[in-house]
């Protein structure tokens, strides 16, 4: 059964991306493995002890180490998707975190000896699920930095984003904006 990674970034209990983001994977088939990341104690960015530790793991070739397990994980998922509400025109900094932890050599992608990255993942997608409480329009950095990683690192051949804008103007009915993104969901 196709292996489905849900990385769940969403905050808050009451989340509109996360709830996006179910429904989303409500059309998709294949067996669902859900990391929320603010559950994750182990998920912390690389400070000098842990770059030295990690890049002696990847000097010997030993990936078996716990600092490795989003990494393989990511590395083995059939499909990606991803739930990030649209913070300070990006995202929540936990999903860089684990971004910086996923990107190894020699787990998600390696180089060719010039030097061009060469993915190493299975998934054939990235579904990126965003929210935002005004109007996202070209600053969608999110989405383009994901996607930007998915082509140049990690070997994945689409990035999609499903996204809903302007839920927190002024007079906006956020229920029906969601709702009417559900309903044009094609994926
Ligand atoms: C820390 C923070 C930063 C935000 N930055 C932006 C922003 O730059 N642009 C924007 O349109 N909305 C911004 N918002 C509003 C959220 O994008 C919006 O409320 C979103 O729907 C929240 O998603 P959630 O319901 O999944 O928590 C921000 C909200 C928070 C809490």
């Amino acid at each position: 059964m196709k292996k489905i990674l849900f990385i769940d970034a969403c905050a808050r209990p009451e989340s509109r991306t996360r709830r996006l983001a179910r429904h989303v994977l409500e059309q998709l088939q294949g067996e669902n493995v859900k990391v929320q990341l603010y559950e994750e104690e182990q998920l912390l960015p690389l400070n000098n002890d842990r770059l030295q530790r990690r890049n002696g793991y990847v000097a010997a070739g030993d990936f078996a180490e716990e600092i490795f397990r989003y990494a393989r994980q990511f590395a083995q998922a059939d499909e990606i998707v991803i739930a990030a509400p649209y913070w300070d025109l990006l995202f929540p900094a936990v999903l860089r975190t684990y971004l910086e932890l996923v990107t190894v050599t020699g787990v998600t992608f390696y180089y060719t000896p010039e030097g061009v990255p060469k993915g190493m993942c299975r998934a054939g997608r990235i579904i990126y699920v965003t929210t935002a409480g005004g109007p996202i329009g070209a600053n969608n950095f999110g989405y383009d930095y994901v996607k930007a990683l998915a082509d140049t690192f990690y070997g994945i051949p689409e990035t999609v984003c499903v996204k809903a804008e302007n839920l927190d103007i002024v007079g906006a009915d956020p229920e029906m904006i969601l709702k009417d993104t559900m309903d044009n969901i094609h994926i």
